[in-house]
């Protein structure tokens, strides 16, 4: 039985536009779910929007719609962003879906039967932008949100709380057990300094809204957005339908979430599930901002990119590359347009594109158009094996850029070789022994880049692997056995094409 593996990203609210911010943490997701795909694991790759709480509702009313012909309509926005970036998520979640209700139903009443859901009075620092209380301390110059930079209000209400304050040990138990539990390093930390503070029991239902998840207990009261929201990650692999489905699953292997909801899954998630006697999540991976000149993207900056913009320019698999190897998964990283033309010409169309058409060329026209039955079996074996090892074990601590790298310095070391041996020398020379096992060389070569290449760029990858003769998909190939060197099957037709990465020339201003 294939070893299951799950992944999520956030849900993300349907009032914003999809933005380079949510490709970012959904393209990272995708490439992960299809690295362990090539490992034979049985993936769930989840992915769905946020569709309850005011601001939809509010929206909603702004637009002269029911919240839920407004939800429809802009949570496929969100489909068909994912679709233009080719994600393979296996599972779309909308919360206001049948299925979600019930399952948040049932484990609002488990909560509620265990004892950590009750009715009490509070007063707040509200911000509705967050859907969370602050306190005092916490707000930017006494009165603004530290996230959105906008004034809070002050609520008093009588709702449910969870009971949140009685997690505070088990939480730092279970962190002192778990450290990879919270990635990277300095996430960790803040959510440990977070939970020492001591917690607060926070509100978990509204009366003053009704758009959300009614209480099956006291159905006056709708459920919090985020308590709704979280509960998306068990709703979606069986909890309360299929049990075994659910076990088979859960605990989630990755949680990727931006920064600015750590708090939320690192903290309030583990002790909701606790709360209901399930297992927290294995690991919270949180990334941080991609910011666009130095500055947060938000709606009122004006500054939100949308994905299709950069796809029409660089390709889907350029999108994916760039976000994917220009920074660290892990720290605030900064979008500007000329380094993705740089980073494309150098990365794609040069390194990539440029070793791709020379080698099939060369072949093709030295090797008669098939795979020769030599290989000189040089220095690129050794490449080769260390692309795979540094790609896999870059891999283990999602560091993107650094499996990318790994790839490209195979890419550099072929063509290196290419430079040294000089094929067309050889060609000319008359040494055909020579010139096959150079060419051999590179094309195996070839092989373990569009195989390891293919998660980050699944389109090259395939029309490569198309190119080398080679039968199927990157992805019906399984590591580790498929990376080894001598794979590629002699007589192999091969064929030459266009570019694979076309040079980009900026539009002239
Ligand atoms: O918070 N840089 O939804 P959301 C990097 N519905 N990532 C960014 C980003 C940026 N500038 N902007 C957004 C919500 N993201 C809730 C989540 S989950 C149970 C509920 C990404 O639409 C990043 O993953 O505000 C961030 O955490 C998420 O979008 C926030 O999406
Ligand atoms: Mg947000």
């Amino acid at each position: 039985m294939p070893t299951p593996f799950y992944v999520t990203t956030p849900i993300y609210y349907v009032n914003d536009a999809p933005h380079i911010g949510h490709a970012y943490t959904t393209v990272a997701a995708d490439t992960l779910a299809r690295w362990r795909r090539l490992w034979g694991d049985d993936v769930v790759f989840l992915t769905g929007t946020d569709e309850h709480g005011l601001k939809v509702q509010r929206a909603a009313e702004a637009q002269g719609v029911t919240p839920a012909e407004w939800a429809d309509r802009t949570s496929e926005r969100f489909r068909e962003a994912w679709r233009l970036l080719d994600i393979t998520n296996t599972d779309f979640i909308r919360t206001t879906e049948p299925r979600h209700y019930a399952a948040v139903s049932e484990f609002l009443q488990r909560v509620h039967d265990n004892g950590y859901i009750e009715l009490d009075t509070y007063e707040g620092l509200y911000c509705v932008h967050c859907e969370a209380y602050y306190a005092e301390d916490e707000l930017v110059g006494g009165t603004n949100c530290p996230i959105h930079d906008r004034p809070v209000d002050h609520v008093t209400e009588e709702n449910y709380f969870f009971r949140l304050s009685r997690f505070t040990d088990r939480l730092l138990e279970h962190y002192e057990r778990h450290p990879e539990a919270v990635q990277p390093d300095t996430r960790r930390n803040e959510v440990l300094g977070f939970i020492k503070q001591g917690l607060r029991d926070f509100s978990m239902s509204r009366t003053s809204i009704t758009w959300g998840i009614p209480l099956p207990w006291d159905p006056a009261h709708v459920t919090y957005v985020w308590f709704d929201a979280l509960f998306n990650y068990c709703t979606a692999i069986g909890y309360g339908s299929d049990r075994a489905r659910f076990d088979r699953y859960w605990p989630v292997d990755y949680h990727l979430v931006g920064k600015d909801i750590l708090r939320f899954h690192a903290v309030f998630w583990p002790a909701m599930l606790m709360a209901a006697g399930e297992a927290p999540p294995t690991c919270v991976f949180a990334h941080g901002y991609l910011l666009v000149g130095g500055e947060k993207m938000s709606k009122t900056r004006l500054n939100q990119i949308a994905p299709a913009d950069l796809v029409a320019g660089f390709g889907s698999d350029g999108f994916r590359y760039h976000f994917l190897a220009d920074q660290r998964f892990g720290p605030d990283g900064d979008f500007s347009y000329e380094a993705m033309v740089a980073r494309y010409n150098a990365d794609l169309a040069n390194n990539f594109g440029n070793l791709a058409n020379r080698v099939l060329n060369m072949a093709v026209n030295y090797c008669g158009g098939v795979v020769p039955d030599t290989r000189a079996d040089g220095p690129l074996m050794a490449a080769a094996a260390a692309a795979f090892t540094g790609a896999t074990t870059a891999m283990e601590r999602l560091d993107y850029a650094a499996a990318c790298g790994a790839v490209w310095d195979l890419i550099r070391a072929t063509n290196a070789y290419i430079e040294d041996t000089e094929p067309w020398k050889l060609h000319k020379a008359g040494d055909v022994a020579a010139v096959h096992g150079v060419l051999g060389d590179c094309l195996e070569s070839l092989r373990i880049v569009a195989l390891l290449a293919a998660p980050v760029i699944p389109r090259a990858g395939a029309e490569l692997w198309r190119r080398l003769g080679l039968p199927g998909r990157p992805e019906d190939a399984r590591l580790p056995g498929a990376a080894a060197w001598g794979g590629l099957p002699v007589g192999a037709p091969l064929e030459k094409g266009d570019p694979l990465f076309p040079r980009f020339e900026p539009p002239v201003a």
